[in-house]
């Protein structure tokens, strides 16, 4: 089962840039930790309509991968020099350059469990050896966690239509324990949304680094 993947190309076509366009505070710390590593080339799964893309764009070669279409259109004009592809983040590619760095908002709390592992997965076969991943997800202290029917432990459908993985720090070492942890942390995130106001959400980051 997964969220309606229609659900995404309904809202980016209904509301467009849901988010506004400030980049989140993490990718303005992801894009830090990539800098500081020495980062060439940078990929992000689930890139939206570029908000945090553009982020990117101006140090690293940027490409991304985005289900909605609607989402790829916005970004080819909000963030022309990132290279974002219609498809799923879910598919590992067959061939392709490798890249230095990933970065991931939001996108892995969206699946069931052996989605969210096959993501992990698939997003580690694009990664170098040695190469630098950030991912974030909503936490399990976000208000929403627990509301709703329990689809799995830690996944509930909180709002109708709509059902998210609320990560513990114990899910992304889970998740993760094929890499080395570099660092997790937690924060809280304001977005100004078009149809939801503002609106607060409790999320974790993750920075890890494949191995070689
Ligand atoms: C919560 S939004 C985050 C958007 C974006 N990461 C940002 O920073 O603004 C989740 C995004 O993932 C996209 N998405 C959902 N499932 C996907 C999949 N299987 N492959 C690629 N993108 C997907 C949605 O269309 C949506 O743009």
């Amino acid at each position: 089962m997964r969220i309606n993947d229609q659900y995404w190309e309904r809202r980016f076509g209904s509301e467009g840039m849901i988010w506004g366009t400030e980049p989140s505070p993490t990718a303005l710390e992801a894009r830090e930790l990539f800098l500081k590593h020495g980062v060439r080339t940078v990929f992000v799964p689930g890139a939206g309509y570029g908000r945090n893309t553009k982020a990117f764009s101006r140090d690293f070669i940027v490409e991304g991968v985005e289900l909605s279409e609607t989402a790829v259109k916005l970004a080819g004009e909000w963030d022309p020099d990132s290279l974002v592809r219609c498809g799923s983040a879910l598919d590992a590619p067959e061939e392709g350059e490798l890249f230095d760095a990933i970065y991931c908002y939001d996108l892995l709390h969206l699946f069931l469990e052996p989605e969210r592992r096959r993501l992990v997965a698939s997003c580690l076969s694009r990664l170098r050896p040695g190469g630098l991943l950030y991912f974030t997800s909503f936490s399990d202290e976000d208000p929403c966690c627990g509301r709703g029917e329990q689809l799995e432990t830690g996944t509930y459908r909180y709002k109708e239509g709509k059902y998210a993985h609320f990560f513990s720090e114990d899910d992304w070492k889970a998740h993760f324990s094929g890499t080395e942890i570099l660092e997790t942390g937690a924060l809280r995130e304001t977005l100004d949304g078009a149809t939801e106001g503002l609106h607060d959400y409790m999320l974790r980051t993750i920075a890890a680094r494949k191995k070689g």
